[in-house]
């Protein structure tokens, strides 16, 4: 079948149809430039402050669902059969305010009002779910806005009275026909678009990918662009010709097998939150602590792998659990442990068009105790300065296999082989957590930036034993509820 050459997508409640885009056009330029829905801000078209928000629906194996989103990095390609959202198709059911809008209002949620319509969209996309959220899940939804003028206490008192202004709006009644219209417009092609010297392709299947990129092996991969976005928005960077996959849901599978979850290279942060959780709970916390709503909308797994960052969140737990990588490359497919994935800063064992199918976790082996720390100088929304994972057996009081990585340790993600060494075959003391972590500093030389000194990022990754130890005791109050 030919591709089809533009896309089709539901911007609030008009059929949008475009041919000339490229890789590098945002959506956010497309509302607010060629639309004129000014309501959508731009902060720092970075993904950082939220004032772009705008939820986008999707129809997939779950049905029709919404996510906040940052439009200023979101490519504008990849909402082809989607439902945009912006803050100007928000109404109540009556015609008058919508029910977040009204809390706003009553709690005085705006001054200046600049981040207003991007607090508003994300608690909307909180009300969606949850109408009546506790004050946790109302700050967990709202990491990824900042405001410079509230203070924020009155925008989570809004957050948390929304829902008595109501629990469903016009949106609600519109759905069966919104997802009417997309699985209509979903007609498993190829899409190719272009503009100027730039070209877009979405394929129609995970096979389609891999033969695209058999054929293209220099085409750069886009998954939740949460990194490459921004090498347009703040690099100024060209893409010549990419292939945009957010859109293949059998990328994004979580499967489950007796020893083993297999993730699916574009599960989101968010989408593979509970299936990761359920088996690993020692990751909640620290998931918390990856981007705000918006980019763990996103954001993918394979991404934050395949980007090969060394301070990338999910390389060190991920190589602690023992996480092997599925490349794929045409029909061949080859699998190696996640650590062997990193070869040097900016270097991975990725071949020519070859991409990151799947990542597999063992299930987690009995006796073994778990940690995932991340160090930042900002709870929320921050890169780590450290990451880490633990993962430690011991048997009848005996260390019997330690597997240790770090992240901003380093030029890539790495385990700890000469403190893994140390603790192997030693009694589970805190003695000898401390005697293993002398051993660090044969592990890694790490450097001073911005982020941190290199002197505090070893004190810090030393120490990290130490907590191991009196968490794992029950002896301490984890340190991340206090910062
Ligand atoms: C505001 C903000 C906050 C952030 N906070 C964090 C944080 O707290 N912790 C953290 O770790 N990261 C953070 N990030 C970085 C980013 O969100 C992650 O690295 C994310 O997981 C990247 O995934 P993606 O799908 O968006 O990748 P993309 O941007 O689409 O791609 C990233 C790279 O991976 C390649 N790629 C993507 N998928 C594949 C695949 N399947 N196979 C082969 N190559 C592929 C692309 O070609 C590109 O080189 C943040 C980013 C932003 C904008
Ligand atoms: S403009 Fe700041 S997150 Fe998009
Ligand atoms: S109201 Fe001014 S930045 Fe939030």
């Amino acid at each position: 079948m030919a591709p089809r050459q533009m896309i089709r997508f539901l911007l609030n409640d008009r059929p949008v149809t475009l041919s000339a885009l490229g890789a590098n056009d945002m959506l956010l330029d497309h509302l607010r430039l060629d639309q004129r829905l000014r309501g959508t801000k731009e902060g720092c078209a970075e993904g950082d402050c939220g004032a772009c928000t705008v939820l986008v629906g999707r129809l997939g194996a779950d049905g029709l669902v919404y996510e906040p989103v940052n439009a200023c990095i979101r490519p504008l390609v990849t909402v082809d059969t989607c439902h945009v959202v912006t803050v100007e198709h928000l109404r109540g059911k009556d015609g008058g305010l919508h029910p977040v809008q009204r809390a706003m209002v009553d709690h005085h949620g705006s001054q200046c009002g600049f981040c207003t319509p991007g607090f508003v969209m994300a608690l909307y996309a909180l009300w969606m779910e949850t109408p009546h959220p506790t004050e946790a899940q109302t700050e967990r939804a709202l990491q990824g806005n900042l405001c410079r003028c509230t203070g924020y206490a009155p925008i989570i008192r809004a957050a948390l009275s929304m829902g008595d202004h109501g629990t469903t709006d016009p949106l609600h009644e519109e759905r069966a026909k919104v997802a009417e219209t997309l699985r209509g417009w979903q007609d498993s092609t190829r899409v190719e678009v272009s503009k100027g010297d730039s070209r877009a392709i979405l394929p129609a299947s995970i096979d389609d990918l891999a033969a695209i990129l058999t054929q293209h092996p220099d085409a750069r991969i886009v998954a939740g662009a949460t990194d490459v976005g921004l090498w347009v928005t703040k690099f100024l960077r060209d893409l010549p010709l990419a292939v945009f996959i957010s859109h293949l849901d059998d990328l994004r599978a979580i499967t489950e097998t007796d020893d083993a979850l297999h993730i699916g290279a574009l599960a989101s942060y968010e989408s593979a939150r509970a299936p990761l959780l359920a088996h690993f709970p020692h990751l909640s916390r620290y998931w918390d602590r990856i981007a705000g709503w918006q980019v763990r909308a996103m954001g993918t797994l394979g991404g934050n792998i395949a980007n090969g960052s060394p301070i990338g969140d999910t390389p060190p737990p991920f190589i602690a659990l023992g996480a092997r990588l599925v490349l794929r490359q045409g029909d061949a497919r080859r699998e190696i442990p996640l650590e062997a994935f990193f070869l040097d800063y900016g270097k991975q064992d990725r071949r020519a068009g070859e991409f990151v199918e799947t990542i597999i976790l063992p299930k987690p082996a009995p006796n073994t105790l778990h940690a995932a720390y991340k160090l930042s100088k900002r709870r929320d929304e921050d890169i780590s300065a450290v990451a880490a994972g633990f993962a430690l057996t011991v048997t009848d009081g005996t260390i019997t296999e330690a597997r240790l990585a770090f992240g901003g340790m380093a030029a890539t993600p790495k385990r700890a082989a000469h403190t893994e060494a140390a603790l192997t075959a030693q009694p589970f003391t805190l003695d000898t957590l401390q005697n293993a972590a002398k051993a660090l500093p044969q592990d890694f030389t790490p450097l001073s930036d911005m982020r941190a000194s290199a002197d505090y990022r070893m004190k810090a990754a030393q120490n990290l034993l130490t907590r191991f130890w009196h968490e794992t005791q029950g002896t301490t109050a984890t340190l991340e509820d206090a910062i």
